[in-house]
């Protein structure tokens, strides 16, 4: 399979960036697709360019209550899913490791819990798939310990366990599990980061790239390469990063200030 045709697929965060160009692209390819994120506004405008692919399922995925009441409504739209695209998520950078611990809650909700909320209301579609797919956005962030990025890279390296710990319960069973890991891309979400931002990409680019990986049956879709080989390799020799790189990117120059 090369590209995603024909399914049922579930897409949270579709709304804006890496969701919405997902949402677009697999609507286009004639794909029926579920899009969630909690603004309606930018749903019914996303529905619009695609009215006969796309149906909109508003949801806060951080919220345990709303996600089964919006289980309840899914399970009204569809009595199948061939794929759910976990990508709602924030971002909140510790800027003075102040540890403000609301800061790091409001980024696991969406980040982690979301994901959690997210596969639970979706298994039991899952299950009338004969190939399920259930992939999650993580981020390259948390292939090292980047600065700032406390709450946000932990969100994500958790999300990364719980992936595994999922497919490694589901090992024997048919439920592909699909870890995606973009650099920068190009969206609201990075409009706001104030420092230099390599080899980044469109939402669009991303999508493709999302897509192929899906298509392929890969279980990690890192991208892109430029920045995922050099972040891979740091991973594996932790003290080179921390040693040389790590002390030229962090703000903090003194254990006082905060
Ligand atoms: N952009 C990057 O460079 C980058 C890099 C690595 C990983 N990622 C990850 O990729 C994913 C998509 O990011 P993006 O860059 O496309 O960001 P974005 O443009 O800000 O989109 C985020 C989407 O998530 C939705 N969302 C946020 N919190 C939500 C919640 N609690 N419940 C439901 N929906 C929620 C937003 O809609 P509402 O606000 O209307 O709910 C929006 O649709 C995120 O998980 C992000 O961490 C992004």
């Amino acid at each position: 399979m090369t590209t995603i045709r024909d399914k049922t697929i579930w897409i949270t965060g579709a709304s804006s960036g890496i969701g919405r160009a997902l949402a677009l692209k697999l609507a286009e390819q004639h794909n029926f697709v579920i899009a969630s994120s909690r603004g309606r506004e930018a749903l019914a405008e996303l529905q619009r360019a695609s009215p006969q692919r796309i149906r909109i399922l508003e949801c806060d995925v951080g919220d345990d209550a709303g996600m089964s009441a919006a289980g309840a409504r899914l399970a009204e739209m569809t009595d199948q899913l061939d794929m759910v695209i976990a990508c709602a998520g924030t971002c909140e950078y510790d800027d003075d490791l102040k540890l403000d611990t609301a800061s790091y809650r409001r980024v696991f909700d969406a980040n982690f819990f979301g994901v959690v909320n997210t596969l639970r209301e979706a298994l039991p579609l899952l299950a009338n798939s004969r190939a399920p797919i259930f992939a999650a956005t993580g981020s390259l962030s948390s292939v090292v310990g980047m600065p700032r990025a406390e709450a946000y890279g932990a969100s994500k390296a958790a999300l990364g366990y719980f992936l595994d710990a999922v497919r490694a319960d589901c090992s024997h069973l048919r439920l592909h599990i699909a870890h995606i890991r973009p650099g920068f891309i190009d969206t609201p979400l990075t409009e706001r980061n104030d420092f230099s931002m390599p080899f980044m990409l469109t939402a669009e680019q991303a999508a493709e790239r999302v897509e192929r990986g899906l298509a392929r049956g890969q279980h990690i879709i890192d991208f892109p390469r430029r920045l995922s080989w050099p972040l891979r390799f740091f991973g594996f020799f932790r003290l080179l990063w921390f040693r040389y790189c790590a002390p030229r990117i962090t703000r903090i120059h003194s254990l006082r200030k905060h």
